[in-house]
């Protein structure tokens, strides 16, 4: 008899090898490797033979049909960029708990409410559960086929059978196929598994929800594999304790990664942010130093959101630097200005920053706001309440010009801010309305002049 063929994956990085190893090779993983078994070549082969594609020139290729279709959440279809994709494959990540179930459980009860048909297979929950949840949710649609399944080929039969609009996997690594011996959620199972999904999806022309758990370290359990296999990879995010919950494209093969959809979660379940700034300044102690808001920009949309800070003198050894929110580097190159070109003495000073509201702030011209925030808190002077930050600091301890300001500065007009501290490049052309003045800066001590 024929010996099982079996070989050794790192389950962090999916390299394999013939013996089991202590650590991989590939991405130094300590006890990464899992025995899982090899699926007969012949036997591949034949099933990736079958309905051939043959190659084509770019230009004869139909897209026709409906390109999108709403999922029935304005937030959602556009961090999808403009709605779902006939065929795509979407995985949507999060910790445990954070509403990834929830959130698909009411686009999709949307979805079906408009006529769509959707197969929700979950394997985590009980029907009851769900019937419950969607109860509460106010989903109550004919059309939303709740399936408590986790076998791959039970579901591909499904999929044939009901000719869903929409099929959704509540989670990928609970389901498995019978072709792996080994057992759900390991690298094997769940790229297997993923794989024949998304091929069925694609022959059925309907878009495919993947759910994913994510490890500590932040990676979608077990396969970063699967992050190449989906078209889309999205994560819903969020603090615990806090309501809002941020679902932001890391992958998009059809519209851009910058987008976020905000959510805030309620008893009734996920209630769509459309207006974000309002929400993340809605607790801001006024008047407090170390407070300083910034208009940011996210994707499409402008966001004003407000840096805290605490500096406070070191009592012994190093001086402790915390940041969340905005990326550490950064604090420590504007600290560093601040110190050399402002001559505010940091150095011997714990820092302390965090972002507002648990939101992740990545452009250039958060660093005013940084520089605001820190800057309050170190003289103890509060940033005026009414007074809006934004503008990139350069090493030279200079303030460059950012994109898309006529966005960043209506959007602070709109929320009442009536006094914008901005890089002197960007106040070419701009023509503010009502009572908000603008204030352009070269310097960043001209910036703390302006700002104190
Ligand atoms: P869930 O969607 O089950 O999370 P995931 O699928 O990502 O693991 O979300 C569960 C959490 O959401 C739970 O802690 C309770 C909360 N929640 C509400 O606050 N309101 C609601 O209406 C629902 C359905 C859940
Ligand atoms: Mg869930």
């Amino acid at each position: 008899m024929a010996k099982t063929r079996t070989i050794y994956l790192c389950q962090s990085c999916g390299a394999s090898s013939h013996k089991w190893l202590g650590r991989c090779a590939e991405c130094n993983g300590w006890n990464t490797f899992a025995e899982e078994r090899v699926i007969d070549d012949k036997k591949r082969r034949a099933v990736s033979r079958e309905g051939a594609a043959r190659p084509m020139p770019v230009s004869g290729i139909s897209i026709a049909g409906p390109a999108r279709v709403s999922t029935g959440l304005i937030e959602f279809d556009r961090v999808l960029g403009g709605g779902m994709v006939a065929g795509s494959a979407v995985l949507i990540g999060g910790d445990p708990g954070i509403g990834k179930s929830t959130l698909l459980l009411q686009a999709m009860g949307a979805f079906a409410s408009g006529g769509g048909r959707v197969l929700y297979v979950t394997g985590e929950e009980s029907l009851r559960q769900i019937r419950l949840r969607a109860e509460r949710l106010g989903v109550g649609s004919e059309n939303l086929l709740v399936y408590p399944e986790t076998s791959v080929e039970a579901i591909l039969s499904s999929i044939k059978e009901f000719n869903p609009g929409v099929v959704v996997i509540d989670s990928i690594q609970t389901v498995h196929t019978s072709e792996f011996d080994s057992s759900p959620g390991s690298i094997g199972q769940v790229r297997e598994s993923a794989m024949q999904l998304i091929t069925s999806a694609k022959t059925a022309d309907a878009p495919l929800f993947l759910v994913g758990h994510v490890t500590k370290e932040g990676a979608i359990a077990g396969p970063k594999v699967l992050e190449h296999m989906v078209d889309t990879v999205l994560y819903f995010e969020g603090e615990r304790g806090h309501a809002f919950r941020i679902l932001r494209a890391v992958k998009n093969r059809y519209g851009s990664v910058m987008e976020i959809g905000v959510f805030e979660m309620k008893d009734s379940g996920l209630k769509e942010v459309t207006n974000p700034s309002e929400m993340f300044l809605s607790e801001r102690p006024e008047g407090a130093s170390g407070s300083a808001v910034v208009s940011s920009l996210e994707g499409s949309r402008t966001i004003l959101v407000e840096v805290q800070s605490l500096v406070c003198p070191t009592l012994f050894g190093v001086p402790r630097r915390t940041v969340s929110g905005v990326d550490y580097n950064k604090v420590m190159l504007i600290a560093a200005v601040l110190e050399k070109k402002a001559g505010l003495s940091l150095a011997n000073h714990d820092i302390f920053i965090k972002v507002a509201g648990g939101m992740r702030l990545e452009e250039p011209a958060v660093d005013m706001g940084v520089l605001a925030s820190l800057a309050s808190n170190f003289l103890d002077k509060p940033v005026d309440a009414k007074t809006v930050v934004f503008g990139e600091v350069g090493l030279a301890g200079e303030v460059r010009g950012v994109s898309h300001v006529e966005q960043r500065v209506r959007e602070a007009e709109k929320l009442g801010f009536i006094r914008c501290i901005l890089p002197k490049d960007n106040i070419k052309g701009l023509k503010p309305s009502g009572r908000m003045k603008l204030a352009g800066v070269t310097t960043v001590k001209e910036a703390i002049e302006r700002l104190f």
